[in-house]
Parts: structure tokens; sequence; C-alpha cells
């Protein structure tokens, strides 16, 4: 709900459980009062404190103590009473670069409107989400900024953006315009983000805030492996289950900045929006330029509550299309199985294989086109390579139908090798700047796709493999960073909107192409979570993690991907040991339930396998098809953090409270370890619940309280290659506590009454 009130000029945005509130003082500075736990009042004015800050700092209009750097601030400008890292700077014509935007006026209309070639979050009916667009001018230089805020009720998240309008005759350079920004007046706040590296994504990490300037930020021409387009303050008593939490996350796949100053008086400033480095933009007379959409999500229910928020909001009204609400299928992909050395033969073994487990998806990555038998060629000639798949894609595609399973194939069409017929053939449709070296990456260049033919190219030839068989899965890779960022066919004043003019091409293509094949499952991948972001997610509901599939380190990457993502969109598959990214050896089972934490699959070379091994991927996948409901669709629970000690545990519990599947981990082999019981998070206290193992009945409140025993050894334990271990438990998936590193056991907890 959004309220005004005319008389004290107050907008208090009001969701389920938070309030944001703002107001226009009389000299037409729109300042920013609260955002926080719901409130009853629209008229907070006692908040707006003038003082005289000492003789530094400039009065706004001359007016005595007015200084707008000792206000909190909407949508700070530069370069007149407020001196903060700005949300918004701009040079003018004459060179001059200090602005001054005051209202003008606002509307509150229904629903909200679609963001011009950029992913958002939407409505499925107006009721919805009611949108605030407010209307702030520099009047001496005729530029708008219109600020547009989105209240999602049922979700508890406002989406805001940023619209800049040229009304004056001459063109200006836009040089910074972030989509959100919150001043508070405080800074008793730690700092949350998600970094790391490839194979080793969005770790967790806390830091106190300080004074002066925190910020993370990609200049990478992708969110990146190493920072994650998400920012959160939290207080510093803030656990999983309690306290505050204020977060940003950006719907952007491109550089970005999430900032943060604490200024000389302790106020704290928290922004986010595209990366103003090596960004220029140039807004002729009459045009406008939209930012990328920033969520909001304030909760004083802790990270877990947080997380509730996101991963419901993106999931529901961020992800689109056929495979928004439904089961995705089990797979199997050949990737690590055998690299680039298959043929069909090969192919079709393991396929075969896979049928007989119930697996039901087969996913041909890459490989499969041009004369690819290394990653040295061959991106961008999409046409089969009969040497390794005769008879072409159909006939394999209709032989793995025949088995029982879907195909999917894998593409990596924003690329191209200098040793291919595409290079050959257009020079100049990859990104580079005339007399550089056009630095490779896995011997790849990046195309340039802001040139519309590039981009129509690209729909092309992968439409016309998507028609050329019953392809009904697409992996959509991308697997390097920016450099020489230049476009040939941009004059030099604009190639500074080279990297965010590629982004707009690239959601045109993901947009037009997954439009016209909407029921083909998408997953997206960068080297595995490169582009873990809700930009790519608004067009492919599910991306590939990472590239580490070691249970292990699996561990830290979805525990920290949990934070905003939904796990329906975590693509986590069970690989062979030594695993190929760290080389450590971990039980199958392990393997199996860590992979359960997310969107289940298989990556190792199914014909070579041990009949244990065997055996437990058949369970494991009958047991994944009973859990996938509450996986997939239930709530996530982070119980025991791998950030912070040997024990990792999280709990999954379906929307109705029905079903639980309970997952714990041990790291490293403990002598003589400490009984351990978990408290389950999320039950109905007033339930009866049966442990599918064991058949023991517990009450909702005794899980929840008391706590499920992990057991310290089971009898009859599996080997690492799966042999031995018992039969019974779920249909022969074997749940191991193994006396050893690497310890795992699941529980799958039903409702009796
Ligand atoms: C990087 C991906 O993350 C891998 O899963 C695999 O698809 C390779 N690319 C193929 O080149």
């Amino acid at each position: 709900m959004i309220i005004f009130d005319e008389k004290s000029k107050t907008f208090h945005l009001k969701s389920n459980k938070s309030s944001y509130i703002m107001k226009v003082l009389d000299r037409g500075h729109l300042l920013h009062l609260y955002w926080g736990h719901q409130l009853r009042a629209d008229n907070l004015d006692y908040i707006v404190r003038l003082k005289d800050w000492g003789s530094f700092l400039a009065n706004t209009d001359n007016v005595e103590k007015f200084h707008l750097e000792s206000l909190p601030q909407e949508y700070p400008g530069y370069g007149s009473t407020d001196l903060r890292a700005p949300a918004v700077e701009l040079e003018y014509a004459d060179g001059t670069s200090a602005t001054d935007f005051r209202y003008v006026s606002h509307k509150i209309i229904s629903g909200k409107q679609k963001l011009l070639g950029l992913p958002a979050t939407y409505v499925e009916n107006d009721s919805e989400a009611q949108t605030l667009e407010i209307i702030l001018c520099d009047t001496a230089k005729s530029v708008e900024v219109i600020l547009s805020f989105s209240v999602f009720d049922g979700y508890d998240t406002i989406a805001r953006s940023v619209k800049i309008v040229n009304k004056s005759t001459d063109t200006i350079k836009i040089q910074r315009v972030l989509s959100a920004n919150v001043d508070f007046k405080e800074n008793k706040f730690e700092m949350i983000q998600l970094s790391g590296s490839w194979a080793r994504e969005r770790h967790i990490i806390r830091t106190p805030l300080r004074s002066g300037g925190q910020c993370i930020e990609s200049r990478r021409g992708a969110s990146s492996h190493a920072q994650n387009p998400f920012l959160a303050l939290i207080r510093p008593e803030t656990t999983e289950q309690s306290g505050e939490v204020y977060a940003m996350s950006l719907v952007y796949s491109g550089n970005f900045l999430a900032n943060t100053e604490v200024d000389m008086y302790g106020n704290s400033r928290m922004q986010i929006g595209m990366n103003p480095f090596d960004f220029a933009w140039l807004l002729e007379s009459g045009e406008e330029f939209q930012s990328p959409e920033a969520i909001l999500v304030y909760s004083d229910k802790g990270l877990t509550g947080m997380s509730h928020v996101f991963q419901n909001f993106y999931s529901k009204r961020l992800m689109r299309g056929t495979w928004r609400d439904k089961e995705r299928p089990i797979l199997i992909n050949n990737w690590e199985a055998t690299y680039f050395d298959f043929n069909e033969t090969k192919i079709k073994a393991i396929a075969k294989q896979a049928s007989t487990f119930g697996i039901e998806l087969f996913v041909l990555d890459d490989g499969w086109f041009g004369e690819r038998d290394s990653d040295t060629c061959s991106l961008g000639d999409w046409f089969v390579n009969e040497n390794k798949l005769s008879g072409g894609l159909k006939k394999l595609v209709d032989e793995i139908n025949d088995m029982g399973l879907k195909f999917g194939i894998w593409f990596e069409p924003e690329m191209v090798c200098p040793i291919s017929k595409l290079y050959t053939m257009h020079p100049d449709w990859c990104l580079h700047i005339d007399g550089r070296n056009r630095s490779q990456a896995r011997r790849q260049l990046i195309l340039d796709l802001t040139q519309k033919d590039v981009c129509d190219y690209i729909i092309k030839v992968v439409s016309d493999v998507l028609k050329s068989a019953n392809i009904e899965y697409v992996k959509w890779d991308m697997n390097r960073n920016m450099t020489e960022i230049g476009s040939a066919k941009l004059p030099p004043q604009r190639q500074r909107e080279t990297a965010h003019r590629y982004m707009l091409g690239l959601y045109y293509i993901m947009d037009t192409i997954t439009a016209k094949f909407p029921d083909i499952l998408f997953e997206s991948c960068s080297g595995g979570g490169g582009r873990f972001d809700p930009g790519i997610l608004a067009y492919m509901p599910q991306t590939w993690t990472s590239d580490d599939t070691d249970a292990m380190e699996r561990l830290k990457i979805q525990y920290g991907t949990s934070l905003v993502y939904p796990n329906i969109a975590m693509g986590c598959h069970v690989s062979a040991v030594p695993n190929h990214q760290v080389q450590r050896v971990t039980p199958f089972a392990t393997r199996g339930i860590a992979a359960m934490g997310g969107n289940y699959g298989y990556e190792l070379d199914l014909t070579k396998l041990s009949d244990g091994e065997k055996r437990q991927i058949k369970a494991q996948v009958a047991f994944y098809k009973e859990i996938r409901k509450v996986i997939q669709f239930g709530e996530f629970y982070r119980l025991k953090s791998p950030f912070e000690g040997n024990e990792v545990a999280w709990t999954f519990v379906s929307k109705d409270k029905s079903e639980a599947v309970v997952s714990f981990f041990r790291q490293s082999a403990e002598p003589n370890p400490n009984f351990t019981s978990l408290c389950i998070v999320g039950l109905d206290p007033n339930g009866q619940y049966q442990d599918r193992l064991t058949d023991t009945i517990y009450g909702g409140d005794e899980l929840m309280y008391v706590g499920l025993n992990v057991p310290d050894t089971v009898s009859g334990n599996v080997n690492i290659d799966g042999s031995g271990g018992r039969d019974k438990l779920f249909a022969g998936m074997v749940s191991p506590i193994i006396n050893g590193d690497y310890a795992a056991f699941i529980w799958h907890l039903k409702k009796i009454q």
C-alpha cells in the first residue's frame, strides 16, 4: 500500500511487515525518513532535525543550518550541499557536473510497468503491487530523474528503479545512475557480502561497517564469480533467526556497484546499481535512460527472514514461464564424464545407463559442434560435428528419447573463437579496440552484442539447432570476462556505453529465444556461477551453481547462494572421485546428500560404476523424486554454517509443513565427538512427524526444541564406492554416518497428524 499525506508531503510505502517513508521539504528536496519495521504513523516530521554541524558545511539556498549533507537523502546528486557518494552524476553540455534535483510531481498507479529492455520483477495482475513514481527536476538544466518504487504487498519487497529524462535541447552525459540509495541516521551495522572466485563462489563474508567507504563491485563485464550484486546491512546482534537486516539485490548481470559510506557524523549510506566505473552514456535531447531494478528487503527475523523473502519473490515474480512452477528433471550431464572426448556410441551408452536409474534428462555438454575436440576452436560454428555424432543431432535425440530420457544441449552463444568459420567471416563482430591486442581467454573472444546483426545471428543459429530436434533443455554458458571493451560500430564518444549495451543485447537475445521456445528448460552457466544473478534468472529459471562439484566445497557455495537465491534455481550434481577440481575423495552418499540441496543431477561416467555405486544411484534418484517437491518448492532453513564450524546442517520444510528433509554433514572426523542434536526450524509444533528411517514418531515441538539426535555411528556403513551399507533405507538409499571425514546424514520427516 502506498499512502501520500498531502499536508506533510509524506510518502509511506507499506508492505506486509515493513515501512519505507519519504518526505518532500518546502524547498522541494526529497528526504528519506525511514526504512524498517512497519509503522502506523504517516508523519515523521520530528526526524527532520537541522543542526549546525560546523562551519565547513554549505547552506542550501543559503538557509542557515540547512545542509543536505546532514539530512537523509532519497536520491542524492553531487556538487551542491551534500558531498557524500552520490546516486546520480551527470556531465552537462557546459562541462559542469553539479546537480540540484527537486520534487516536481508524483503519481501512484496500480501494478507495475515493464522496464524497457531490462529484466525485472513483474505482477500477474495489477492488484499485486502499487507503483509510486516521483519526478525530480534539475530545473537549471531541464533534466528529470524519475524514481519508481513498486510495493509488492504479498512479497514484502520494494522494487526500485530510476529513469533519467533529458528535457533540455543539449546532449548530456550520464556518469553514474544507481538504482537505489538509502541513508540511515546511524551506523550500528555489519555488512554481508557474497564473494569468492571461480569454483569458490558466493562465500558469506560479514564485516563491521567503519568510517568511510566500503564497496563491492564488478568491473568484469559480468556480475562475476568474485562478487554478487547483493549487499546487506545487519545489526551486530543479528543471527539466522533474529535481528534486523536491510538488503539490496540488483536485477542486472553486468558491472555493478554495491556501496556503503559512513560519514563524519556517523550516518550510513547504502547504494546499489550499475558500476559507474568505465561507464558513460550520452543522452540526447528528448531521450530517456532506464536503470536496472534494485530489490529492497527488510527483515526483523534475521537472515532466514531475509532469504525467505528473496527466495519466494524471485521464484514467483522474477522467474517466469512454463518451468517456473514445475518440478525440474533429474539430469545426467556428460561434461565431467567425457569432456571433449566422446562420440555417439559413448553418449548413448551413458544415456542408456542413466535410463536404468530413472534419470530423466540427458544433457550433451560442450564439444558437439564445429571441429571442437578441445577448447581451442569453433565457438560460433553452431553446426553439429557429424564426425562425432554421425547421423546428426535429430537421430541422436530420437534415440535418447526412445530410452525414455529428455534431451538437452549446451551452447556458448555469446562467444567466438578466432579459429572458427564465424570469425573468419566477421572479424569485426567481437568486442575489440582497433590497434590493440584482442586478449583471448580460453582461446575465445566475446561477440559484440551491441550490434543488432550479431544478436540476430545468434538468435537464428541457436533457434535453428533448437528446431532441428526434440531439444527440451538448454545449458547457456559464458566462459570469460571482458577485456578491450570497445565496439567497432559505436562512435568514440559512445565507447564507454559498450559494456551496458552488451547487456541490453544479451537480454534482447535471451528474451527472444526463451519466448520462441517457451517449453524448453533453460539453465544458465558462466564457468559455473560467474553470472548467478537476478538478471539472468528472469529469463532462465536455473543456474549451474559452480564448476566445483566437490561435496565439501559445495556446502559453502550452496549455503552462501541460498542467502538470496531459491534452491530450485541451483544446479547441483554428483560427480566422480577424486573430485576433478580439488582432488578430494568423499563418500558417494555424502555427494548425493550435498547435491540434494538443490536441483539434482549427475556428472560422471555412468558406464564406469561399481555395483555399489549403481545401487546407490538408483536409490538416490528414487529418493530425490520423493523429496523433490519439498526441496524445490519448500522453505529452506540454514541450521549450521560451514563458515562457522565443522558441522553443517540445513532443512527444507514444505510450505504446508507436512514434510521436512533435514541434512547434516560433518566435514572432518573428530575423535569422540560430542553428542549432536539438531533443532529443526519451521515445523508445525503441534503436529506429529514420523522419521521415515526409524519410523520413530516425534512431536513437532520436540523436533524444534529438543532436536533430532545425530547418530554417531551407523551399523553397516557404506564404502567410498557405495558398496556395503544397508538397503532398507529409503528404498535402498544409504544414509550413512561414516566414521571418517565427510560424513553426512539425511532424514525425511512426514507429518502423520
Ligand atoms: C564451463 C561450465 O561451467 C562447465 O560445466 C562446462 O559446460 C564447460 N564450461 C564446457 O566448456
